[in-house]
């Protein structure tokens, strides 16, 4: 372990800034390996004479600091490799730090650095130090003006945030811009660009009727690939104006695409920088899946212009306040653009497979933590993902209408301001008159909360009894918390019933515009109907209104008549699913006592109504068609036996592939013959793709239709095709699948986020050959450790996706992947501690792999020097 122990950081110890920085005037002198910057500050003292504590990093070098134009000398400062502080003599003053930074020797992505050629910062969440000494903290909000200076030949573009105040030529080949930011803002959201880049450009209109110019900035080579990114960006910015009001508030609107980038962008004000994967984009090299992820991503970080930018966090613990609400408004929009049902499920599926995980492991957080080591281990699923399900669950107790009234009263009372979570909710309850106080429960507890649902129908009363018992990790020791439980009742035609709660029910049932709505507000919570002739079926959770896990059993019937006629399509899906998973954990027991497994009639008669349904929409046919995934199949297991899990799952797809041969293999072709022939980003085309490809899926179970594989990869539709054939291949060491890869690698040798797909499809093959084959990958000239998105092609899709390479038996997969942790820790700690988290479902495997994995992490927590990043993982993951 690290010799000295990482300071952490708690909650409970936040104490307002002692100082303000009314202004400051940054001046940087570009240079690959020694920029110089200048920072001038105008500092006032809050209340009495404290110290002033600037936030610093080892990488900074100190060139020289005035107070008032005096020089300092070494005695009038303290300086140490994290702070430089400061004893001012007045309450008022004027401080110039002068500082030089190596942008060309950052690895870490943090702060200054450069990325093919051309400069750029990331400073959230404390990458400001990085750069000069700075209050670097988001309750310290300032007005910042940006002076770059730079060779003209090496950066032509130079960018900072806000608008373009003068610009002009220097001697010796230099040139330089100065940009003012007219909004105060914390310095995470301070943006640099420079470099030789080309721009794309349009203008949108707002509701306020002021032109905005749109520009986006980019690599020549990939001027072609910005269109749907600028698409997304106006209709966002539409978007926002319609459905929350929201008009943009500067003249211009820049983005930048990089290749190498931690993340998937970030919200710089009026200069977001993008991960080049969330903007590049054309037909024949994205995907569906690339151009969906491009708009999601677009709306995200242009929503925070008002939810983060204009109304920050008070500190980091708050983080969920802007990214848990900003992702609830993105997933809206993109519910808004395409689908809502399907967006719905897709997003439940990503809350179960990823959120759902981290919940229940050693890195289980709440969406507001209390405490941390590293802030940048804290950008994670569960303050994204569940904090955008805890907003969810204000829209739906407070409707539309309600929840645009509490936006509009947050705005309304902080804007400009840096604040918390319990400001937002006392927006909301203010707004709509309620007491909204319980939903705190849901910020500072971790863990998925299971709730149990007993019903009891009395046939003589026609009362049905329902009671809702809530436990959190297991126990019934929490603060309880508010569950909102959309439902129905059904009978076994799968008509619905009427809804007559019991006056003492009657207080905590509502309806709703999503539907009937109860709310669990106790640990135990009973509910009566009443005026049920027969015992009903119970439609639980509609719409998924809370990120629990729901633990009714329903029964086989129940589940085929829901799963067939229930009015909400999640409850549809939801039922087929857990029909799968009784079938697939069925085979799990028939493994372990090495019985023959078998396909449920149930499962069988569920998806053969799905499967023949003319009237669904093919996207949520291809999503009910879809097996659980593995991630979600283990989640359901104290311990996990990978090789059951694995043999269940492989024996069931194979199944239904064998029993449905005829009509996939006819669904298949009907829809192949009736796509397009040019590509169009549309929800009927991306549906007809997603069935198509889910047959093709399930066709090549079955080894004699390698050949419709191989055609559809030769057809080069669009990539979505080309991807969908050759993972619908991968599973089988077949000639023609390495025929296909190599030919795939020929064509798109030259285009970066295209070899990612090839080589993060290596990378998930579930072979024998995987681990052997991912080793060699490391060594292959396209593999670098300097580009964060190749590592995560490679060795974070092995580490996740790869049940048989990683899982290996001899541990192997373990090691390896410990060992590139080790690795990637030297250069790039964000992304190392994102590997290591790899690591964490230990405790739960069943031997011999708990022992391996164990072993594996204790070897890199045995290392010396680790970052506090991989420490702060593998110190919790052990514990
Ligand atoms: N605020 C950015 C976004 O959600 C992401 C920043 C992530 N930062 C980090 N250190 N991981 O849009
Ligand atoms: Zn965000």
């Amino acid at each position: 372990m690290t010799k000295n122990i990482p300071q952490e950081h708690f909650l409970k110890d936040y104490q307002s800034p002692q100082y303000e920085i009314k202004s400051v005037y940054l001046t940087f002198y570009l240079s690959p390996n020694k920029t110089q910057v200048i920072n001038h500050m105008v500092v006032e003292a809050k209340g009495g004479k404290a110290p002033l504590l600037l936030d610093g990093d080892k990488s900074l070098t100190l060139v020289s600091i005035k107070e008032n134009n005096q020089l300092l000398l070494k005695e009038d400062y303290e300086l140490n490799s994290e702070s430089l502080t400061l004893f001012p003599k007045s309450n008022q003053f004027e401080l110039e730090i002068v500082t030089e930074v190596d942008p060309e020797s950052n690895t870490y992505l943090e702060g200054l650095y450069r990325t093919n050629g051309n400069y750029c910062t990331q400073c959230e969440a404390e990458g400001f130090r990085r750069i000069t000494y700075y209050m670097d903290r988001p309750d310290v909000l300032s007005s910042f003006t940006t002076k770059i200076v730079a060779d003209k030949a090496e950066s032509k573009v130079l960018l900072s945030n806000g608008n373009l105040i003068e610009s002009g030529d220097l001697p010796n080949n230099q040139h330089y811009a100065v940009w003012e930011d007219p909004y105060k803002k914390p310095c995470y959201l301070f943006a640099l660009v420079a470099g030789n880049l080309e721009v794309v450009e349009d203008t949108f209109v707002t509701q306020e009727n002021r032109e905005v110019a749109l520009k986006i900035y980019v690599e020549a080579r990939n001027l072609d690939k910005c269109e749907h990114a600028m698409q997304s960006l106006k209709k966002s910015m539409q978007w926002d104006e319609e459905r929350f009001g929201l008009a943009y508030d500067l003249d211009v609107y820049m983005i930048v695409a990089v290749d190498d980038f931690n993340m998937g962008a970030m919200e710089n004000k009026g200069l977001n920088v993008f991960n080049s994967k969330y903007v590049l984009a054309k037909p024949e090299s994205a995907t569906d899946h690339d151009f969906e992820g491009i708009e999601s991503v677009i709306g995200h970080e242009y929503f925070h212009n008002w939810t983060g930018n204009r109304i920050t966090c008070r500190d980091w613990f708050q983080l969920t306040l802007k990214e848990g609400l900003t992702v609830f408004r993105d997933q809206e929009f993109t519910a808004d653009m395409l689908s809502p049902d399907v967006k719905r499920i897709e997003d439940v599926k990503r809350l179960r497979n990823n959120q759902f995980p981290e919940d229940a492991g050693p890195m289980a957080h709440p969406i507001q933590p209390q405490s941390y080591i590293e802030m940048n281990n804290f950008y994670t699923m569960t303050v994204y993902e569940k904090g955008a399900e805890v907003v969810r669950l204000y829209h739906t107790l407070l409707g539309e209408k309600g929840f645009q009234q509490g936006m509009k009263r947050y705005i309304e009372c902080f804007d400009g301001q840096a604040v918390t979570i319990q400001d937002f909710r006392q927006a909301m309850a203010e707004a709509n008159d309620v007491n909204l106080n319980q939903m705190h429960h849901w910020y500072i507890q971790p863990g998925t909360p299971h709730l149990k649902v007993t019903k009891t129908y009395n046939p003589i009363t026609k009362c049905l009894a329902l009671k809702f018992s809530q436990f959190l990790n297991g126990k019934q020791v929490h603060l309880p918390l508010l569950i909102p439980v959309l439902f129905g009742f059904m009978d076994e035609e799968g008509t619905a019933l009427p809804i007559k709660p019991s006056i003492s029910t009657k207080n905590k049932v509502t309806q709703t515009e999503k539907g009937m709505l109860l709310k669990v507000t106790q640990l135990n919570d009973t509910f009566e109907f009443m005026g049920l002739e027969t015992e009903p079926y119970l439609s639980l959770l509609r719409h998924f209104s809370a990120p629990v896990s729901l633990d009714y059993k329903a029964t086989e019937e129940e589940l085929m008549v829901l799963a067939s006629h229930d009015s909400d399509s999640f409850v549809r899906w939801e039922s087929i699913q857990k029909l799968a998973m009784l079938n697939l954990k069925e085979n799990v027991i028939r493994f372990e006592n090495s019985e023959p497994f078998l396909i449920l009639d149930s499962y069988l008669n569920a998806f053969k109504a799905v499967l023949e349904d003319n009237e669904i929409d093919l996207a949520l046919k291809s999503l009910a068609m879809a097996l659980p995934d593995v991630i979600y199949f283990s989640e359901q297991y104290e311990e996990v036996n990978m090789d059951a899990i694995l043999a269940s799952h492989n024996f069931l797809k194979k199944a239904i592939a064998e029993f449905f041969e005829e009509s996939l293999l006819e669904t298949y072709q009907a829809l192949e013959a009736s796509e397009k022939p040019k590509y169009r980003y549309h929800k009927e085309d991306i549906a007809n793709r997603m069935l198509k490809n889910r047959c093709l899926n399930y066709l090549l179970q079955l080894p004699k239709h390698f050949d419709i594989g191989v055609a559809q990869y030769q057809n080069h539709h669009n990539m979505t095709d080309v991807l969908a054939a050759l993972e619908a291949m991968n599973h089988l060491a077949r000639v023609e699948r390495a025929q296909c890869l190599e030919d795939f690698y020929q064509r798109w040798q030259s285009d970066n986020l295209v070899i990612d797909k090839w080589f993060a499809l290596q990378a998930s093959a579930q072979s024998d050959q995987a681990l052997e084959d991912v080793k060699k990958l490391t060594k292959h000239p396209d593999f670098t450790y300097h580009t964060p998105n190749r590592l995560r092609s490679l060795l974070g899709v092995f580490g996740r996706l790869n049940f048989a390479g990683f899982h290996d038996k001899t541990g192997e997969g373990y090691q390896f992947l410990a060992e590139e942790v080790l690795k990637v820790d030297k250069l790039n700690p964000q992304v190392a501690a994102r590997l290591a988290s790899l690591f964490s479902q230990w405790q739960r495997l069943a031997e011999p792999r708990k022992t391996l994995m164990y072993k594996a992490i204790e070897h890199i927590a045995s290392a010396e020097d680790l970052s506090k990043d991989v420490f702060e993982i593998v110190s919790k993951t052990l514990k």
